[in-house]
């Protein structure tokens, strides 16, 4: 148990009290400020091997609670088997007017429209050498700035900025709240996007393997085209997902504020994208399962679905960061009475439930 998990239950009706940026600004501040021990190991069953890398366990801080790489130490100290930077764009840049981050209690969920506020690169990449002799597993998450004029030379500059640092890149092309950004998820631009991106990294002394990161709101023929080109070895491995546009069976009072939707209900349709994905890569591209794991037994489910890897953010506003040890205690045992491994288990469900009629597409 650290610190935080176990200051977090006295400290959340204060957190919660507060307007949310206001709880997870001071939540940076007091992680800076915490001494980052040494997390409980889980045993083998939960360690697995890929993207070129060793993970102590399947489970990752998605982007967007360290945007500025203020606190990946404190994170992987906490139990996270790897931590994701970011988003980073080249110039620093203040995002949207607040308020832009909604809690949805009964929902389980989280509502923003941040857009890419974050210090830029620099100061990033200064706090990420500071650090570089720590180990651990800190993955770049990489945008582009609203105003640019070359988005794709954007992504370029992420990955010439931060190729000495980064134990691997996601190239975000997901988030909802930057004008017209997920269209480079369409296939043409995509192409673009990914071939100067991988001209780019061919001329790096280090090339840390590169993600990119979807939305779950995409239709059949998007997939297909998506896994056409990161099957054809574009890309090193697919996160499946950023958060939705869709409201679907929501009963918070935020619920129709602008901004990508996250937590419980995004947990379905981010898990049939991923099955989906899964298929039609036939299990070749190395895939990261985010949106809705909240326990074990969501976090299984996005294994079983084709995830090598999980990722979790919002389910951290309501439940803290013991949490973390909670998932991956329910998931080493869960594992031990299967007399299965996080690797042996990946896909095994993926036809079920990518065929699954849930809510959502
Ligand atoms: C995010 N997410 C996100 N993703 C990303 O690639 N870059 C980013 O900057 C952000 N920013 C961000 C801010 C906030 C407040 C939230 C809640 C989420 C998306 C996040 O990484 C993840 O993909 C989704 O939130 C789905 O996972 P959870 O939150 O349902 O576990």
């Amino acid at each position: 148990m650290t610190f935080a998990s176990l200051a977090f239950p006295l400290a959340r009706p204060l957190l919660h009290a507060l307007d949310a940026e206001a709880a997870h600004n001071l939540t940076i501040r007091t992680l800076t400020m915490l001494p980052s021990g040494r997390p409980a190991r889980h045993g083998p069953r939960l360690e697995l091997d890929v993207l070129g890398l060793h993970f102590p366990n399947p489970l990752g801080l998605a982007a967007g609670f360290d945007k500025n790489a203020d606190v990946p130490d404190a994170m992987l100290a906490m139990g996270f088997g790897f931590v994701e930077v970011g988003t980073l764009t080249p110039r620093p840049q203040a995002g949207n007017p607040r308020p832009r981050l909604f809690r949805l209690a009964e929902d389980r969920a989280v509502i923003n429209r941040m857009g890419f506020n974050n210090e830029g690169h620099a100061s990033a990449l200064a706090k990420l050498k500071a650090r570089s002799g720590r180990g651990g597993i800190v993955g770049i998450n990489i945008g582009a700035n609203k105003d640019s004029d070359d988005r794709i030379g954007d992504y370029v500059a992420g990955i010439e900025t931060f190729s000495e640092v980064a134990s691997y890149f996601t190239v975000n092309i997901s988030s909802p709240n930057t004008p017209g950004l997920r269209a480079l998820q369409s296939r043409a631009e995509l192409e673009a996007l990914l071939s100067r991106l991988n001209a780019a990294r061919s001329m790096q002394r280090r090339k840390p393997p590169m993600l990119l990161k979807i939305a779950p709101d995409l239709g059949e023929d998007e997939l297909a085209d998506i896994a056409d080109v990161c099957g054809a070895g574009a890309v090193d491995g697919i996160i499946v997902s950023n958060t939705t546009l869709r409201r679907d069976g929501l009963r918070s009072a935020h619920a129709s504020e602008q901004g990508g939707l996250s937590g419980a209900p995004l947990l379905d349709l981010s898990t049939r994208q991923l099955a989906r994905l899964y298929l039609l890569t036939a299990g070749r591209v190395p895939l990261i399962g985010a949106g809705g794991v909240h326990d074990g037994a969501s976090a299984l489910l996005k294994i079983r679905a084709g995830a090598s890897l999980v990722q979790l953010y919002s389910a951290l506003v309501y439940d803290g960061p013991g949490l973390i040890e909670v998932i991956l205690t329910s998931l080493s045992a869960e594992l031990s009475r299967l007399g299965e491994t996080a690797a042996s288990l990946r896909g095994c469900d993926a036809a079920s439930i990518a065929h699954h009629k849930g809510s959502g597409t």
